[in-house]
């Protein structure tokens, strides 16, 4: 199994080019199932998790090919095998997404159940109330949920809370439905209005996505469109917030900073100087950070998926930075990682209480999931000697080539068997 040495205490300098968002590609990919002809994505970025999306599509009997232009082009002409098994959905949750474009052009989705994961339960109680209230019978079988309708009906859908996937979800079913969806409490994150981009290329008719009322109104038939997926606005934050903690100079470009707002600011009130362009983003600091208090809640609000790398930046700050944690209940198992480095932190539910200290020393930690194995990386960045990252697979799921692009930035990380 793959690990990651590093050796910290090395200001990382220079600039990084940001990838293609895997939040948005992994529903963009299942967008694909809701036309026969063919659909080019651009942008995709090489990571494990859209490998995985790739072959549960391709299972289920969409032709994926790559263009010369490195674009992936899904073709679900004929769909043999309308289900994600639980083999795929055990190893992403993501999965689920094709759920309602399923149900929506073929009329059945047999979906595995995600159970529990390293993050939290995170139910899909609000996927299924929602195709529901559009006219689907759900039933249960042997841990799959099975969706069926005729054709889905518009209905007016209120979340009871805000998910990203659900509100995906949803959207996508409603471009086929018969009449109008409204989803009221819809997620507002920069991902749905990049799907909802892709979906209007194919020809659906979508109003407010990235606002918390979406409008969509069906239409008989999707066509073949090409779409760019938008830049990772978390793998993004994550380099800036490994640049400031090491006290360098970062450029990150093809960068979406518009999407990054909650994140540059924390940055800024942790002492860095950050400076933003259409598509670029720098940061530099220099000296000890300050430690900042934090809350995770929806978009546009601190997101989740930074929690554990600003979590790190507090360990060396100075001061002592309070992080609430409001989305997932078990978002914390970086903590006890950290404290393997020397870091003080003490977790009482969903608030962790950081207290910085004056310097973490390297040591063998685990990751456990894909942003606690981010926080470790940056962790061994600034840690005295050497941090090893064990399972960093995790890694994988959702940062492209992130050993490269370390050590373009001057970071000694290499990849260990
Ligand atoms: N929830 C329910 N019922 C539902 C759906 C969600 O109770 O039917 C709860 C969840 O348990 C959680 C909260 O609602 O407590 C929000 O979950 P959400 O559904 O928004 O999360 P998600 O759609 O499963 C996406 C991202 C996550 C990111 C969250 C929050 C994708 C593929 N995944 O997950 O990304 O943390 O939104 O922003 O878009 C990551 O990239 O590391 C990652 C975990």
């Amino acid at each position: 199994m793959d690990k990651l040495a590093i050796e910290g205490g090395v200001p990382l300098s220079g600039e990084v080019a940001i990838s293609g968002a895997k939040n948005a590609a992994l529903p963009i990919l299942t967008a694909a199932l809701l036309t026969a002809e063919p659909l080019t994505i651009t942008n995709v970025p090489h990571l494990r998790d859209v490998t995985t999306m790739l072959s549960l599509l391709a299972q289920m009997g969409v032709v994926v090919s790559v263009d010369e232009k490195m674009g992936i082009e899904l073709c679900a002409a004929n769909i043999s095998n309308p289900e994600a098994p639980y083999e795929m959905v055990k190893t992403m949750r993501a999965s689920v997404l094709v759920l309602g474009p399923l149900v929506a052009r073929f009329g059945e989705a047999r979906v595995s159940l995600p159970g529990g994961c390293a993050i939290g339960l995170r139910p899909v109680d609000q996927h299924l109330k929602g195709l529901q209230a559009m006219g689907a019978t759900i039933t249960m079988d042997h841990g799959y949920m099975i969706a069926r309708a005729s054709r889905l009906k518009g209905a007016r859908i209120c979340m009871d809370l805000v998910t990203v996937t659900g509100t995906e979800n949803l959207m996508m079913a409603a471009t086929l439905a018969d009449g109008v969806t409204v989803i009221e409490n819809a997620a507002r994150e920069p991902e749905i209005p990049d799907l909802a981009a892709c979906l209007t290329a194919m020809g659906a008719k979508i109003g407010g996505a990235g606002t918390d009322v979406i409008t969509i109104e069906g239409v008989t038939k999707l066509h073949g469109a090409r779409h760019a997926v938008m830049p990772d606005r978390i793998e993004t934050g994550t380099y800036l917030v490994a640049a400031a903690v090491s006290g360098g100079k970062v450029r990150a470009t093809g960068a979406k900073p518009g999407t990054l707002d909650a994140v540059l600011n924390k940055l800024r009130e942790a002492g860095a100087n950050v400076e933003a362009g259409e598509d670029w983003v720098s940061v530099q600091a220099s000296g000890r950070l300050k430690a900042v208090n934090l809350r995770t809640a929806p978009y546009p609000a601190f997101p989740t998926d930074m929690q554990a790398q600003f979590l790190t930046l507090n360990t060396v700050a100075e001061g002592t930075g309070v992080v609430h944690e409001d989305i997932f209940e078990n978002r914390f198992m970086h903590v006890q990682e950290l404290q393997r480095l020397g870091a003080d932190i003490e977790v009482d539910g969903n608030t962790a209480v950081v207290k910085g200290v004056a310097a973490l020393d390297g040591a063998t930690v685990m990751a456990t999931d894909l942003r606690a194995s981010a926080s470790l990386v940056i962790a061994g960045l600034v840690a005295r000697g050497t941090t090893t990252v064990d399972r960093i697979y995790h890694l994988d799921r959702g940062y492209e080539s992130i050993e490269e692009k370390l050590s373009r930035l001057g970071a000694r990380i290499k990849r260990v068997s």
